[in-house]
């Protein structure tokens, strides 16, 4: 008989350090609390994942406030899109003292941040939890951001990957820097670490110059764990080098069975083993005592959404202001090109049927901003485990859980939906180890491990 662990959903809570979920219209819902600025909203939330027992918690990140849409932030500020956004690696410090098992990550930026400062920052968040940090890679999306950090524009799409590439290749260095067992601590004989496995990286490249020694030994599971969202073929060559895990956006189940063969094959194709890189796409869970209470739900909660959050987080995130385009006039193919986000612009694209979209076929066909964004699983806690069984068993690893009330959506998956999981084996009963590695399923990875597949 095998001794192997069945194969098991990984749960993601989409978390934002913000005054709504990424669902906007959940500020406005009435049962959402308003204290995101304490501490306490968050480790409210922390405790409720890992009482269901969450793989993780996982913050998004932007570096600026979504205003691209009439190049103005008043919109945004008066009506709560997205305009307050925390630097979530504090944030994840104090959802770690209030848990033991619960993985935690955050997004940074490899287009504004020097890579040491990642290296450092991450590593030591790995230290000060014991092994349960992720790293969310991102590339930034808009001008706004780039501004806040002191240039004109953001960089074009593929030659942010490319620096991106790069910029692993130096983290990952500097992960390696510390060989495990480089510590001695012999007071007595004064020799606190040997020198013979701690290096220097000197790395100097196209993007990037970093010397070391990196200052920070490895954790208990090695490094962070490495999370990717980028979907395009330039974001999914990059996920297939570097993902351990990656959060998909999938419109549906079919193109979500394409997405999830194209990722694994890609990565097979690097080198690696694809069970070793997960796949988890987000999802909106409507769950009560009966059907008909949680359409209501849903239908209720997207009375929420108002049109100006779209159009708001369509400009933010396509880098392009929609203010004073007529509503049905179609993008033309150099305007197409010049778009920020081309995973989302191909979506459009797809879904729509139209080589050149227009502003209207952005909003309805992308959802964003929306109740409609992304696939919703609406129904009893039996239902809902049935759609995530059919997923789970052709499409994905795991789900990337959105809220869109702010704790309610945790405590009622937690409630009602982690049972009817457990129930039929597709859920854990208990972590499994200490690090998010051992909750993952991830081995810990030597240092230079990843230079074999790179
Ligand atoms: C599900 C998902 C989540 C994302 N989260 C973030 C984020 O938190 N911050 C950010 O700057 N970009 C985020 N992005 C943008 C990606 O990092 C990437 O810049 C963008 O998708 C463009 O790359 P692509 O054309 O390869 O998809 C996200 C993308 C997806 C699909």
């Amino acid at each position: 008989m095998s001794s192997e662990v069945p194969r098991q959903i990984s749960m993601v809570a989409f978390m934002q350090a913000q005054n709504c979920s990424n669902y906007v219209g959940s500020w406005r819902h009435p049962a959402t609390m308003n204290d995101f600025m304490e501490p306490e909203y968050y480790q409210r939330i922390a405790r409720t994942l890992e009482d269901g027992l969450f793989d993780m918690a996982f913050f998004d990140d932007r570096l600026a406030m979504p205003d691209i849409y009439g190049a103005d932030h008043r919109e945004t500020v008066a009506h709560g899109i997205r305009a307050v956004k925390l630097d979530p690696t504090p944030v994840l410090m104090a959802m770690a003292a209030v848990t033991r098992k619960l993985g935690l990550g955050a997004t940074c930026s490899t287009t504004y941040y020097e890579p040491f400062h990642v290296a450092r920052l991450f590593a030591t968040l790995d230290l000060m939890t014991k092994g349960r940090v992720a790293w969310n890679v991102v590339t930034s999306l808009n001008d706004s951001e780039a501004e806040n950090f002191g240039r004109d524009a953001h960089e074009e799409h593929d030659l942010r990957y490319d620096r991106a590439d790069e910029f692993l290749e130096v983290v990952m260095g500097h992960w390696d820097s510390w060989e495990d067992g480089a510590l001695i601590l012999d007071k007595q004989g004064d020799r606190f670490a040997d020198p013979q496995k701690v290096h220097r990286l000197d790395h100097a490249g196209r993007f990037y110059k970093s010397r070391g020694p990196f200052t920070v030994p490895r954790s208990r599971q090695g490094n962070p764990v490495i999370l990717q969202a980028g979907q395009s073929g330039r974001g999914m060559a990059f996920a297939a080098r570097w993902a351990e895990l990656v959060f998909a956006a999938y419109p549906n189940l079919e193109i979500g069975k394409k997405q999830y063969a194209h990722l694994k094959g890609a990565a097979e194709a690097a080198g690696r083993d694809p069970a070793s890189v997960k796949i988890a796409p987000a999802v909106k869970v409507f769950v009560a005592e009966s059907e008909a209470l949680a359409r209501e739900k849903y239908e209720y909660a997207g009375s929420m959404g108002k049109p100006i959050d779209a159009l708001a987080l369509l400009c933010e995130v396509l880098n392009v202001d929609f203010s004073s385009r007529p509503y049905e006039q179609p993008f033309s193919d150099e305007e197409l090109a010049a778009v920020s986000w081309h995973s989302l612009r191909d979506q459009v694209i797809r879904v729509s049927g139209k080589k050149n979209p227009s502003v209207r076929d952005f909003v309805e066909c992308s959802g964003r901003g929306t109740i409609k964004e992304g696939p919703a699983f609406i129904g009893t806690p039996t239902q809902v485990a049935d759609q995530m069984q059919e997923w789970f068993e052709s499409c994905c690893d795991g789900f990337v859980l959105q809220a869109t009330s702010m704790p309610g959506t945790y405590e009622e998956f937690v409630r009602l939906v982690v049972p009817e999981l457990q129930r039929r084996g597709l859920y854990r009963k208990a972590y499994p180890g200490e690090t998010l590695r051992d909750t993952l399923g991830l081995e810990r990875p030597a240092a230079r491990d990843w230079r074999r597949y790179s």
